[in-house]
């Protein structure tokens, strides 16, 4: 445990530069064995922030060494200090959301106030939530014969490898590591090497509350320092966001090992609104379900929407003067709404996704809001939100993820055909209803093939509530007390002889 208080530091450009560089393992900050690094840049000017430790299985066999030493006392010790300690990570984590907001905004293009701020908050929450949760992690007792005493116990699995991606990094490290923690793992995280900076921040502040090797970090690409993570013969369970693709390499080696992985991959969540919907309301949810303002970069964006013939029209012009009025811009401008996409690579995927959308005979390509003009921003990754229209369930903006702020608004007649556009794909993570006939909803709620299904509401992952896909969408759940049971424990039966 370090012993010198951390202060906040609001100056994200400062404190990248501080911070930049390194992994933390038992509690210091460390640099990578070989000594390499790689750019961190700000994908709204182009410019190189900090660099990161370019880690590889030196690092990751260090980081895993140090969390298997500390995980015995770890999971020696009463369940609900685990909690508390947890508790107080999170009380702690409260005092840095602005430096966290601001840094995560710099490293990601992810507008401070309508996003990255709101993360910060979020991470603190999902902390607080699961250090509350320590004293359910019980057992059972079991009728099984008279003469034996037989109950089952939750006991932790040992190291845990977290993978997280770089859309919502804190966030989805924080779901991941509070449970794992409290259910007496310790943890090895591998950040997304296109956002290393903030979830490195978090573990430092976690780690002046934790005990030395409790919560590690290390940075690095997929194949040198996720790869090795996954494979060490020390790590016990893998939990990984991220792509189908990666998120299959991991489940192969998990395999080979046969140790339990939790997968949260893509989505193609489908939005249904019935001509008897409250319209603004929909309208609204689409821009909040499409996350917009995070340039649609979320496993869970309603990017097929489908419309009832009838209200089609006026759907499609709100949505569009809605996405308008949402101002592009600098991240750390509190007057911004939408920031830049991530990295070059997934700019271009984008803009080719875009294309190709533009070359289906028929469709139109509503761009919404204005590019940022500002000198400083010439080089940054924005590109304006796309709304498809005229295009149906069949073409690839339909059936692949795209991650950019693009969607299509698909119109349908009846509503037997909207449910089964919105089944007729690989993906099953979330899915919306909107109507104000209960039957309808209740229906549709039992019908669509999604992990998570809301009826006239778009909210977003939720603590206590158990979210994850179907399909290829996934394998597992998080965020609600069964994910920290089901995915982070293992249950012992024991069976005592009165004979
Ligand atoms: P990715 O799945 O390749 O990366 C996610 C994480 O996995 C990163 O930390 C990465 O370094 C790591 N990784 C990559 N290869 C690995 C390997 N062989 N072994 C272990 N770890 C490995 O996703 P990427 O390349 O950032 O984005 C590509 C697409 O994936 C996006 O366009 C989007 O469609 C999807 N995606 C989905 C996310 C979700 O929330 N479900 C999040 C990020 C991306
Ligand atoms: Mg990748």
């Amino acid at each position: 445990m370090n012993t010198q208080p951390l202060i906040p530091d609001t100056d994200p450009h400062r404190l990248a530069a501080a911070i930049g560089g390194h992994n933390l393992i038992a509690g210091q900050l460390v640099r990578a064995a070989s000594g390499r690094t790689f750019p961190v840049v700000n994908p709204a000017t182009g410019r190189e922030i900090a660099s990161a430790a370019f880690s590889d299985a030196a690092d990751i066999d260090r980081a895993v060494g140090a969390a298997a030493r500390a995980q015995v006392a770890w999971a020696a010790m009463p369940a609900r200090k685990r909690g508390a300690l947890v508790s107080d990570c999170a009380r702690l984590l409260a005092e840095h959301v602005e430096e966290l907001g601001r840094l995560v905004a710099l490293e990601t293009g992810k507008a401070l106030r309508t996003e990255s701020r709101v993360e910060a908050g979020v991470v603190a929450d999902a902390l607080q939530f699961y250090g509350g949760l320590a004293s359910e992690l019980k057992g059972e007792s079991v009728p099984f014969h008279p003469e034996m005493l037989t109950v089952t116990q939750r006991e932790p699995i040992g190291v845990v490898g977290v993978i997280i991606p770089w859309n919502a990094p804190m966030m989805l490290m924080a779901l991941k590591i509070a449970p794992a923690l409290v259910a007496g793992n310790t943890v090895v995280v591998k950040s997304a090497e296109e956002a290393p900076l903030a979830v490195l921040r978090v573990c430092q502040i976690l780690n002046q509350k934790l005990p030395a090797g409790v919560l590690n970090i290390v940075s690095g690409f997929g194949p040198e320092c996720g790869a090795p993570l996954v494979a060490h013969p020390s790590v016990g369970k893998v939990t990984f966001t991220g792509s189908v693709e990666t998120g299959r390499i991991v489940a192969r080696t998990a395999g080979e090992k046969l140790i339990p992985v939790t997968l949260e991959l893509g989505g193609k969540s489908p939005m249904i609104v019935m001509d008897d919907a409250d319209l603004d309301k929909a309208v609204a949810g689409a821009v909040a379900g499409m996350r917009f303002t995070r340039q649609g970069q979320s496993c869970t964006a309603a990017s097929r929407i489908f419309v009832h013939d009838k209200v089609h029209d006026a759907f499609v012009a709100a949505l569009k003067a809605r996405v308008d009025a949402l101002k592009m811009g600098d991240p750390l401008d509190e007057a911004t709404d939408i920031g830049t996409i991530i990295s070059r690579g997934q700019l271009a995927k984008v803009l080719d996704y875009i294309e190709s959308g533009r070359a289906i005979p028929g469709a139109q390509a509503l761009e919404c809001s204005t590019l940022p003009t500002h000198e400083d921003l010439r080089q940054g990754l924005f590109v304006r939100p796309v709304i498809f229209t005229g295009v149906d369930n069949s073409c690839r903006l339909a059936r692949e993820e795209i991650f950019g702020p693009v969607t299509c608004v698909i119109r349908f007649r009846s509503y037997d055909e909207a449910i089964a556009a919105a089944n007729d794909s690989h993906f099953g993570l979330a899915a919306t209803i909107w109507t104000r006939d209960l039957k309808t909803a209740l229906d549709a709620t039992k019908r669509l093939q999604a992990g998570f299904v809301q009826v006239n509401q778009n909210i977003v992952v939720q603590p206590g509530l158990s979210y994850g896909g179907i399909k290829q969408s996934g394998l597992g759940r998080e965020a609600s007390l069964e994910a920290m049971l089901d995915h982070f424990t293992h249950k012992k039966t024991v069976i005592f002889s009165m004979t």
